[in-house]
């Protein structure tokens, strides 16, 4: 049996910058990773199957739309034979569906690393993220899971080996959002870029630059789901350095001094609000890439 953590992503800033012509939006966007994920096992079997377990398993599409099950049948297709033999493939669903944390995303790009290592496919990181791609915008950002800039449609990535581990709490209001639709709700889709990247010695300093910069997903997201502007004025009420939301939402996350203090602030926000998705987390260091979380038993 092998596994792996299918990281939570967050969009500590995401600027929108432009429109395509097949419709998908051009972003600038700083992104993380989280310690805590989703977790995915693969073993050979008899015949292909696929089963959820996890507190948000009663959440998550079973069918064509499944991007685990997607990520199978691609390479599949791509490599025939050698991606032939039949697979049990187990998701245990930590995190909120449809939250804005890369979830489905995540978990593709966990299930193509790990049936590439199953079937023994030799791929290089160009031609997997390439497929990648095809399976959605963000799954090539996670399969690097580094700390990165994120370009383009989100599929050009630069890492940045000295971005430093965030305390975080992530805190969701059980509310489902749809991406196309926060998307379509913009009013503007010409922004700046972000503004210049320094480098940031610790939390605090991390907290200064994300004054200038936004989610420009926010504002369309909050009319939708107006709880956000709840959830982000609970997180700064808790001590954080700086409270966004993260990708389309409506997952949010807070910036903490330390782990210390991230926790107390989750105990805070849990006990005040049983109804919400709380999680105390670190971003992962430049070091800990996907690669890197995966075991073999
Ligand atoms: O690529 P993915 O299937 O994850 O994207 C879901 C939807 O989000 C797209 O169909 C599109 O409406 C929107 N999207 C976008 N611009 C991006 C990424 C996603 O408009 N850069």
């Amino acid at each position: 049996m092998q596994s792996m953590i299918a990281p939570a992503k967050v969009n500590l800033a995401l600027h929108v910058t432009g429109r395509r012509a097949d419709g998908y939006h051009l972003l600038d966007s700083l992104v993380t990773f989280s310690r805590h994920g989703d977790l995915l096992e693969v073993e050979g079997g008899a015949e292909d199957d696929f089963f959820v377990s996890g507190h948000f398993a009663a959440h998550v599409p079973i069918g064509e739309t499944n991007l685990v099950t997607r990520a199978r049948d691609l390479l599949r297709e791509t490599f025939g034979e050698r991606a032939g033999a039949p697979v049990h493939l187990h998701l245990e669903k930590n995190l909120p569906v449809a939250s804005g944390i890369g979830g489905g995303s995540a978990d593709a790009a966990a299930a193509l690393r790990l049936l590439v290592r199953h079937w023994q496919i030799d791929v290089d990181e160009v031609a997997l993220a390439e497929l990648g791609l095809r399976l959605g915008a963000d799954v090539p950002m996670c399969l690097s899971s580094k700390p990165l800039l994120a370009r383009g449609i989100g599929e050009a990535l630069e890492e940045l080996p000295h971005f430093p581990a965030l305390p975080l709490v992530l805190v969701n209001p059980n509310i489902p959002l749809s991406t196309p639709d926060v998307f379509s709700g913009l009013e503007r889709r010409d922004n700046a870029p972000l503004p210049a990247l320094d480098t940031f010695p610790d939390a605090a300093s991390a907290a200064k630059w994300l004054e200038a910069a936004r989610n420009d997903l926010e504002e369309p997201a909050c009319r939708l789901v107006p709880q956000i502007r709840d959830v982000l004025g609970a997180l700064g009420e808790a001590g954080a350095l700086a409270a966004r939301m993260s990708g389309s939402g409506a997952t949010c996350f807070g910036v903490f001094g330390s782990p210390h203090k991230a926790r107390q602030a989750a105990s805070i926000l849990e006990a005040r609000h049983p109804d919400w998705f709380v999680l105390a987390t670190q971003t992962t260091a430049p070091e800990h890439g996907q690669t890197e979380h995966s075991q073999i038993e």
